[in-house]
């Protein structure tokens, strides 16, 4: 496929590119910018971190490793080497990484340079969430951060803003490639892709091409091919479509589009569930939260995905669509089994809905690690207490079982009893109905069973304004 996007300031037009080219190896192979480094290559480390700027004039940081070609296609993209000014001159942050010595070996330091120079971009100063997706195995993170908030004040460089500039001009004036195609044709051969711009394009090159990989983020697809080395055949990128990524409050709740990424939900969910903005927070990192989207959290049918026991325990609608077609469930009815959702061929995530209702969500995330570490268990609830008693309930889990679940046989416990402790002690004990975990290298299954329970005491004591976070690193 055809692609061209801005490298640096400059316009690159792509021909007949393999799809599944990532960032990263073209940038070193092909055109030997080996400043960005690869480290992990499953988007874990951020040595290959670099900046992204959309039509609309945000830039992101994001891993290069686990960004396929296509998915840059009418962006642009700046490398630490674009980073670094025309004339050679270091950017604030470079300057600052100097004169507080944070750099030792120095493989990590153009991951961090690229992150901190998003974050002074976007006057985000928040500094160790900008780089918790950046592993640096010999400076430590002190002389980072310390160089981090001295460059925070500093003006911006004007070329870090020339990227902004150049969309508006050259987009409308067609410089960057429109890729069009044509639903009704022939089927494209293996091993090409496919951009759609609109929904309506993508149901119908999906509904021509149902055999097709379609790919949002990249952080899980990434992945089946820098690790597993699979040929995805016919790609479908969703990352041009712009109106699979609106979010939209109406009368009876909020419509998430399936593109939306968990970057931009985050404050969303602020507003309306902080808990799960909180929860959210921990997803990955920086990097991956800019690139993952719902959609694709959902329809992986991951049995540790973070989205969907919160979307669950808020009584979330799935809408999917096939061609013209649509149709929608509870989403927890989308997950039959492990590894199996309810979908057919050439059907996908449209959107999710979350109904209105007052905030009574909590979410805890169990983890090894604060920061970018997938849950060993994630317990999501929302009980209703009316006069003291429980009038219903909505208690969801990842880690529990093959897929994201609901506890019946607890929340029968609870609903129309008192809300106290003894009703709590006792609901508890219907965990073991709901589920059987498995253990493995996170939990152990009575680990898992012992934490549920746990969780559902924290709510309860939460909500009755008793302390519970002892032992809980805070961010
Ligand atoms: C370093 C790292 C850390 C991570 N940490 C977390 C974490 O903390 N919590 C967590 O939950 N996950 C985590 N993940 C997993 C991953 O980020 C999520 O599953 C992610 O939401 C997938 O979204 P995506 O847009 O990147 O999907 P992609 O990788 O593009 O696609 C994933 C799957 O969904 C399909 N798909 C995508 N969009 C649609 C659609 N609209 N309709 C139908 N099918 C679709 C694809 O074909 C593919 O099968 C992590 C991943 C990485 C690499
Ligand atoms: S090489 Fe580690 S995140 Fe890309
Ligand atoms: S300076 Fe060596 S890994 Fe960070």
């Amino acid at each position: 496929m055809d692609i061209s996007f801005r490298l640096n300031g400059e316009t690159v037009v792509l021909r007949d590119v393999a799809p599944t080219t990532t960032a990263l190896d073209w940038l070193r192979e092909a055109r030997g910018l080996t400043a960005t480094k690869e480290g992990c290559n499953e988007g874990d480390c951020g040595a290959c971190t670099v900046m992204v700027t959309d039509p609309d004039g945000r830039s992101r940081a994001l891993n290069a490793c686990i960004l396929f070609l296509p998915q840059l296609n009418g962006r642009a993209l700046r490398t630490v080497e674009g980073i670094t000014g025309p004339e050679g001159e270091l950017h604030p942050v470079q300057q600052a990484m100097v004169d507080h010595h944070g750099s030792q070996c120095g493989f990590c330091t153009p991951g961090f340079v690229a992150s901190m120079a998003v974050a002074h971009l976007n006057g985000d100063t928040d500094h160790d969430t900008a780089l918790a997706g950046n592993l640096c195995r010999c400076t430590g993170y002190a002389p980072i951060i310390r160089a981090a908030k001295a460059a925070q004040g500093a003006a911006i460089p004007d070329w870090m803003t020339a990227d902004r500039a150049f969309f508006l001009p050259e987009i409308s004036a067609g410089g960057v490639s429109n890729q069009r195609f044509d639903t009704g044709g022939s089927q494209p051969p293996a091993g090409t892709g496919l951009q759609p711009r609109t929904t309506d394009d993508l149901a119908a090159a999906y509904a021509a091409n149902p055999q097709a990989t379609l790919v949002a983020g990249a952080t899980d697809v990434g992945l089946w091919v820098t690790k597993q080395m699979r040929d995805l055949g016919q790609m479908i990128f969703l990352n041009q479509c712009d109106d699979l990524g609106q979010i939209a409050q109406g009368d009876d709740g909020l419509r998430i589009g399936a593109g939306v990424t968990i970057a931009r939900l985050i404050p969303v969910m602020e507003d309306l569930h902080p808990s799960f903005a909180a929860m959210l927070r921990r997803y990955g990192s920086a990097q991956v939260r800019a690139a993952a989207t719902i959609g694709g959290n959902i329809a992986n049918g991951s049995p540790i995905g973070d989205g969907p026991p919160a979307l669950i325990a808020l009584g979330a609608r799935l809408h999917l669509r096939q061609g013209d077609a649509r149709r929608e469930m509870a989403l927890e009815d989308f997950f039959l089994d492990y590894g199996k959702q309810d979908r057919r061929p050439g059907e996908f995530v449209e959107a999710v809905t979350i109904p209105r209702q007052p905030d009574r969500l909590r979410c805890y995330k169990l983890s090894k690690r604060f920061d970018q570490d997938i849950s060993a268990v994630c317990g999501c609830f929302n009980i209703t207490v009316t006069d003291g008693t429980v009038t219903a309930a909505r208690i969801a889990f990842g880690g529990l079982a093959g897929t994201s679940k609901r506890a019946p046989h607890v929340e029968a416990a609870l609903i129309g009893q008192p809300w106290d402790e003894a009703s709590v002690t006792s609901a508890v004990q219907a965990f073991a109905q709901d589920y059987t975990p498995l253990s493995d290298m996170r939990a152990s299954a009575s680990y898992r069973l012992n934490t549920a329970s746990n969780m559902l005491r924290r709510y309860f004591l939460e909500d009755t304004g008793q302390t519970t976070a002892i032992m809980e690193v805070q961010p």
